[in-house]
């Protein structure tokens, strides 16, 4: 019992020191002593826990001095500074899950607020659009799910999909040097390949939202070889394109940022605020496309995404809206 409140206690005090040396960079051992009223040994200790968590730290003659965080989505990393009103009011950042998405759902099924985001290095069946499998491979990408709970109609949730491209083809734009693009509905490309896949899951009654599962599976670090073969001349990431790899922890902060701004938008007028940039990202715009929905295939010149979030095509003089379905390009 004693030994479970007094790690307890250690963990806190270290916890706090890191606080401190992540926003100081540099405290003398003197000035740590002084403020959490304990020994230099009591200080080794919290220094060896905060080493354990893969953060590097230095003592040079009695300052320490913050060096790195570790390469691993941390939850105290993620909402450290994090610049957001509500989104990430809550991460929970797993090592090993089957699904963000189903991991979120669990969580928003026992009550979780709006805004809770959940991560992991890992997903052992990660889930894509169309029943498909997500490929993700450990430490490299970013997997995670927005927990959202709108008070619009469920007719206005698939649309979330083509905000949170908005907003992550923003984020990548900050952190690339090649040209992102939106392949409607739900795909970031950077040079045609795919980089990024959203799956959004709605659970709603009749005419009320009782919640959404934004899911966004992102490509970051990952080299060639991280890809099984099949997938290595349609998907990439953002190392591959660009010859370096980033922090991802940046990279989730920048997006969720992004995501909130988007998310406000469009609460208030949908796609309208965002319509010019998702034109703007759109690698579809102007293209002669086909599309199968199962029953019929449809084909003509892509001439605009609507308020809706719907592809609006041309064929023959004759405008045709198209709201889901599998895309392939005919022709520029
Ligand atoms: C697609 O491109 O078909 C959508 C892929 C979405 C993958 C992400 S990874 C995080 C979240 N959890 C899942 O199981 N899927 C989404």
């Amino acid at each position: 019992m004693r030994t479970n409140r007094v790690d307890a206690e250690k963990e806190r005090n270290a916890e706090k020191l890191l606080n401190d040396l992540r926003t100081f960079q540099s405290i003398s051992l003197d000035n740590v002593r002084t403020k959490y009223n304990c020994s230099y040994h009591d200080i080794t200790e919290y220094l060896n826990l905060i080493k354990s968590w893969g953060y590097k730290i230095t003592n040079s003659q009695n300052i320490l001095t913050f060096i790195s965080a570790p390469d691993k989505l941390i939850d105290s990393e993620i909402a450290y500074a994090l610049p957001t009103k509500f989104i990430g009011n809550r991460i929970k950042a797993y090592q090993t899950v089957s699904s963000t998405n189903d991991t979120a759902t669990k969580f928003a099924e026992q009550g979780a607020e709006e805004g809770m985001v959940v991560v992991s290095e890992l997903q052992t069946k990660g889930k894509g659009r169309f029943n498909r499998n997500w490929y993700s491979t450990e430490q490299k990408g970013i997997y995670c799910s927005i927990l959202l709970r709108p008070t619009f109609k469920p007719e206005h949730a698939p649309a979330l999909s083509l905000m949170t491209a908005v907003a992550l083809a923003d984020t990548f734009q900050e952190f690339s040097n090649t040209e992102v693009q939106i392949k409607w509905p739900n795909d970031i490309l950077l040079n045609q390949k795919k980089t990024a896949g959203i799956l959004t899951e709605l659970s709603a009654d009749k005419n009320k939202i009782n919640h959404v599962i934004v899911g966004v599976g992102i490509n970051l670090n990952h080299i060639r070889d991280d890809f099984p073969l099949e997938l290595q001349q349609i998907a990439t990431s953002l190392a591959i394109e660009n010859n370096f790899a980033i922090n991802r922890v940046e990279f989730l902060q920048t997006f969720l940022t992004y995501f909130e701004s988007a998310y406000i938008d469009y609460k208030i007028d949908r796609l309208k605020s965002m319509h010019d940039k998702l034109l703007s990202y759109s690698s579809l715009l102007n293209s002669h496309v086909e599309l199968s929905n199962g029953h019929e295939v449809i084909s003509g010149k892509v001439i605009d995404i609507n308020q809706d979030g719907a592809l609006v095509l041309n064929r023959n003089g004759e405008t045709k809206i198209i709201n889901s379905g599998e895309i392939t390009v005919l022709k520029k």
